[in-house]
């Protein structure tokens, strides 16, 4: 799909470490485990990077994707491991941070015996790695892999898995909305604020349909006519522009649902929001945009943060789906930015660094009461 591609594509270019040497990364930002799978028979190619598992097992998606080069690969699954430990942990989840890539054209390499083959390779690691889909992977894929392993999350409703992870991905979006906007605003009433939406996809467009419940006003925008069309048609009162105008849109709050690295040096000049709050995974096209925010007195709502939802269900997936119990840990979303804010105003730092702050002295404590003798181990 092109939104993807681009989006792989953004980040690639943006965010991407040039790989030195692989435990120099390791040692650099503290994985504890990458695991090569190769498997003759099928082709398959895949790197499990484990990031930090103080938590408890790593959980993270399977990324499938035509990578210009091993390197991209590796520092891939390198990244969004990382990326994992600090969104279960900012979410209050139990696991670690994990990812599996396979090194493959999605569009041509998929097979039922592909998947299989990486399914014995998760197998292998006993459950000290979860995994599911990710961009370039669809639920039906570990149908296949499940016959291998049972250690998958987000599986079809059909095979017991929780479904469509957008519809709570967009309720936690709204409820960091709300906590955003009692910060920059002084109350979380979305009624009279305008919101300007960036992206219309699963996401973007289950988001505009809570806004406007709560009686904002909203200003949208995609790259397809076709979801604007679409979005126009069952929400007349939203007000359409062009994906380019979106940015210097004068409203309250600006909530970007397309695709990652959108927030960069070209864009954050335009705005004229006072806050941001929205579901793209890795917005910023580089940590110092979070600095840049900053100066500019735009509250910003950590990505990780916000966007926890999808992630909140397929772990609570793991103790047996129950979707009531789901949308209340989305809830929370809620009262962890209004903590991370007040970490941002007490010690004069970015809300993203915040948020990161926020995590690291979690994963401390944690490794702190893990340290205490509690009897002899087998
Ligand atoms: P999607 O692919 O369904 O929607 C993205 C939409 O953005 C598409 O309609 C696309 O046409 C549009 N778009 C792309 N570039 C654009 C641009 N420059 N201007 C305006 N619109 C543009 O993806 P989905 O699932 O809605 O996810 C949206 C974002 O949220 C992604 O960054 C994703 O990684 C993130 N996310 C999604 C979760 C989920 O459960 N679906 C969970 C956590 C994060």
């Amino acid at each position: 799909m092109a939104t993807m591609e681009q989006e792989v594509h953004a980040m690639n270019k943006t965010t991407q470490p040039t790989l030195a040497s692989i435990f120099e990364e390791m040692e650099k930002f503290g994985h504890e485990q990458v695991i090569f799978n190769y498997d003759k028979a099928t082709g398959l190619k895949s790197i499990i990077a484990i990031h930090d598992t103080t938590l408890g097992p790593a959980l993270g998606g399977c990324r499938m994707w035509k990578y210009s080069s091993e390197q991209d690969a590796i520092a891939d699954a390198l990244r969004l491991s990382r990326g994992m430990t600090y969104k279960c942990a900012v979410s209050g989840e139990t696991y670690g941070g994990g990812k599996a890539v396979i090194w493959a054209d999605p569009h041509q390499d998929k097979s039922d015996e592909l998947f299989e083959a990486f399914g014995t390779f998760v197998e292998t690691l006993k459950g000290r790695f979860y995994t599911g889909t990710d961009v370039g992977t669809v639920g039906m894929d570990f149908v296949s892999a499940h016959k291998q392993t049972e250690y998958l999350v987000g599986l079809p409703e059909e095979y017991g898995g929780s479904g469509n992870s957008a519809i709570i991905t967009a309720y936690g979006v709204m409820r960091g909305m709300k906590a955003t906007t009692k910060e920059a605003f002084g109350d979380e009433s979305l009624a009279d604020k305008t919101v300007a939406v960036q992206g219309l996809g699963k996401v973007g467009k289950l988001l505009v349909q809570y806004l406007l419940e709560e009686g904002a006003r909203v200003i949208a925008t995609d790259i397809y006519q076709d979801n604007m069309d679409t979005v126009k048609a069952q929400f007349p009162a939203v007000e359409m522009v062009t994906p380019e105008e979106i940015y210097g849109v004068p409203c309250d709050i600006f909530s970007p649902n397309a695709l990652g690295a959108g927030l960069n040096d070209t864009t954050i000049p335009q705005l004229q929001c006072r806050a941001i709050c929205g579901a793209a995974n890795n917005v910023l096209a580089d940590k110092r945009h979070g600095k840049m925010l900053y100066d500019r007195n735009i509250l910003y709502a950590p990505d990780y943060v916000a966007n926890g939802g999808g992630l909140i269900e397929v772990a609570d997936e793991l103790h047996g789906f129950n979707k009531d119990r789901a949308f209340k840990k989305a809830d929370q979303i809620y009262d962890i930015l209004l903590q991370i804010f007040q970490i941002s105003k007490t010690e004069k730092i970015p809300t993203s660094d915040a948020a990161d702050r926020l995590v690291e002295r979690k994963l401390e404590t944690i490794q702190r009461i893990q340290s205490k003798y509690i009897g002899k181990k087998r």
